[in-house]
This record gives C-alpha cells, sequence and structure tokens, in this order.
C-alpha cells in the first residue's frame, strides 16, 4: 500500500445484518470501493455497488485470490460460522497482503476475564486476535459494541422488555448501566476507521488503534433508562405495564440450565443477564470509548427504540 489512505475494503458478511449497514456507511463516504466475499450458496442480497467476489471457505487459494489488492478486511460473519473460518480468512489475508483486519468482535467487552469466563461464545473473540498477531501479516483492530441496541430491545428475553405486551422484567432493580449500540453507529464507526490516515497526519490514525480492542456506544443506560423511553415511545406510562424483579445472578443461572438442556430463550437469558451484572462488566464507556475521537454523533434513544418497536413485531424471538 503506497497510499497513507485505505480505499480498498473487502468484507465478509456484507449481506448480514450487520455487514450490511457496514457496507452501506463505508460506500457513503465516497472513499472505499467495496468487495463482499460471498458463498456460492449466498441467498443474501447484497447492496448496490458492492463487487461480489465468491469464496469457498474450506478452499483458502478462493479466499486468497478475492483478498489481492485489498487494503483492508471487515469481518461480519454470522455468530455461528465455524471458527476455522476466522482462521482461513487471517491466514488468506496475511498471504494476500491485507495489511489491516477488523475481526468478527462487535460484542460487549471481551477482553473482561470475567465475562469471556461466564460467556462461552467469548472466548474465540480473543483467540482471533491473538491469533491475528501471532500470524504477524495483518494488524487488527478490534471493535467492541456491546450487544446491539434495536436488535436486542426488539428480544423481550434479552433486555427483559416486551415492547409489544407492555412487561418488562428488571434484573435486580433495572440500575444497571450496560453499554449499547445501534447498528447506524456500528455503521460509521468502521467508516470512519477505515476513512483514518493509517499513520498520523494531524489527528488521530489507524495506527493509534493498532492490535487494540476499541470501545464504541451509543447509549450508556439501564433497564430502567430503556423503559422509559419505551413508555415515551408507545405512548404508555408505568401503570400500562406489568413489571416484575428477578435477580440478575439467579435469571444467569437459570438460563445457563435451560441453554444446557437445549433451550434457545434460556441461552438468550444466560447472554444477556451477564452483562446487567454489578461487576459493571456491560458498560463499556467506563472504558473510555472512541466516540470523540472519531467524531461519532450523539443519538436519541427514542429514535432507536422505535426502530426496536418495528422491528419487535417481526422479532423470530418473541
Ligand atoms: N452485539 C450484538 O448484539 C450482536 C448480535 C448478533 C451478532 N453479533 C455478532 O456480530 C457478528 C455478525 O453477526 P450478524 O448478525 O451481522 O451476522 P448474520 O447476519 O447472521 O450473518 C452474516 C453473514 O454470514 C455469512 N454466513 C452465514 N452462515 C455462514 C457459514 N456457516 N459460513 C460462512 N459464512 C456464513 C452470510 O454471508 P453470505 O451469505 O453473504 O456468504 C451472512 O450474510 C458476529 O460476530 C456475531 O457474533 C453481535
Amino acid at each position: 500500500m503506497t497510499s497513507n489512505y485505505i480505499t480498498k475494503v473487502a468484507i465478509a458478511g456484507a449481506s448480514g445484518n450487520s455487514g450490511k449497514v457496514m457496507t452501506e456507511a463505508l460506500l457513503k463516504t465516497g472513499k472505499h470501493t467495496i468487495t463482499a466475499l460471498t458463498r456460492a450458496e449466498s441467498k443474501g442480497k447484497l447492496p448496490d455497488g458492492v463487487i461480489s467476489k465468491p469464496v469457498d471457505y474450506s478452499k483458502p487459494e478462493t479466499i486468497v485470490e478475492a483478498l489481492k489488492g485489498q487494503d483492508a478486511l471487515v469481518i461480519a460473519l454470522n455468530g455461528y460460522t465455524p471458527h476455522e473460518i476466522d482462521l482461513a480468512l487471517f491466514k488468506a489475508a496475511g498471504e494476500a497482503g491485507v495489511s489491516w483486519i477488523l475481526p468478527n468482535e462487535w460484542a460487549p467487552d471481551t477482553a473482561n476475564e470475567n465475562l469471556i469466563k461466564d460467556i462461552m461464545l467469548f472466548p474465540s473473540k480473543e483467540i482471533n486476535r491473538k491469533a491475528i498477531a501471532d500470524l504477524g501479516q495483518s494488524s487488527y483492530v478490534a471493535v467492541s459494541t456491546g450487544f446491539w441496541y434495536e436488535w436486542s430491545l426488539a428480544i423481550p428475553s434479552a433486555y427483559g422488555i416486551d415492547l409489544i405486551n407492555h412487561t418488562a422484567t428488571l434484573f435486580d432493580e433495572g440500575e444497571t448501566k450496560i453499554s449499547t449500540a445501534t447498528w447506524p453507529q456500528v455503521g460509521r464507526t468502521v467508516a470512519a476507521l477505515l476513512s483514518l490516515p493509517i499513520t498520523a497526519e494531524n489527528g488521530p490514525c489507524l495506527d493509534d488503534f493498532k492490535n487494540q480492542l476499541v470501545y464504541v456506544d451509543s447509549f450508556t443506560v439501564s433497564q430502567k433508562d430503556m423503559l422509559e423511553s419505551a413508555f415515551r415511545v408507545t405512548g404508555t406510562t408505568e401503570k400500562d405495564w406489568t413489571i416484575t424483579k428477578e435477580s440478575a445472578k439467579e435469571r444467569y443461572e437459570g438460563g445457563l440450565k435451560a441453554m444446557q438442556e437445549g433451550d434457545r430463550i434460556g441461552f438468550v437469558k444466560m447472554l444477556y443477564t451477564r452483562i446487567f451484572f454489578e461487576d459493571g462488566a456491560g458498560n463499556i464507556e467506563s472504558k473510555g470509548t472512541v466516540n470523540e475521537l472519531l467524531g461519532l454523533p450523539k443519538e436519541d434513544i427514542d429514535e432507536a427504540t422505535k426502530v426496536a418497536l418495528e422491528r419487535s413485531k417481526t422479532s423470530p424471538w418473541s
């Protein structure tokens, strides 16, 4: 790469929930050419203006071929994608000469040892970061976003709020603050990071974040804050809702047990309730976010709650 800027970005998972938003945000900058790595069997629709390159993740040479000439690789593959695919992507990126990788992070704080011990999905994120560093051919910037707001608020067993039936379960007192990001904010973060100069000019640069986990959010709020927003957006008051309380620890443990018995709602309860523990593991704002450095806007929580309300009408998790 001779320029001090990234212009060619490959995305694995560009047709997905978050990949699509990242792709659209990158396209909006007008500074990037986007290439989507796509499986032959993919049924996903790519945003207009994206170059599609077919890959077979079991054939590394197809990934190397698709990545040749790219400056950066963003990975936003489905969370259940076999881990070997991440590792194959890192290796192929190294072989193809891709300098920067945004790995499949997009999660709460996976540098928090207690959190990754308690949430079994998270250790792979740490392993990914280490794998890229160990290969030593590309650098990474991993982006911790907390759980996604409009996605999570639309799932009653996640943030504990049922926007349709007007019921809520507060974990403990419902006052523990957690950090959460909207999809547009996630997209803006990716676009802002990959629009930075690589080395310093007269402000922040990508090298400042080299091989780091960076934190970004839209809101750091409690369940009660979300509920207040739900009241405003649905035109209701507390008396229109049935609100109960449950110990966060007991809910986590119950969820874990139910998950082990094959209950998918148990999995959701385990996953989400853990970040509401009073140990502050869900609060990434307290660790320092890159929001200001990247010039990200402050958002209106009610606008995001409206999106969640619309999603909750069709959510398969309701
Ligand atoms: N923070 C949060 O609240 C939150 C919530 C959900 C997920 N996440 C995380 O965000 C990341 C992306 O999730 P997402 O919901 O955006 O993904 P998604 O929409 O479920 O899937 C993204 C893409 O992954 C590809 N894909 C699906 N199954 C695959 C497989 N078996 N092998 C290879 N590729 C496969 C598909 O791309 P093609 O068909 O184009 O090949 C799909 O469009 C994951 O790391 C996940 O853990 C975070």
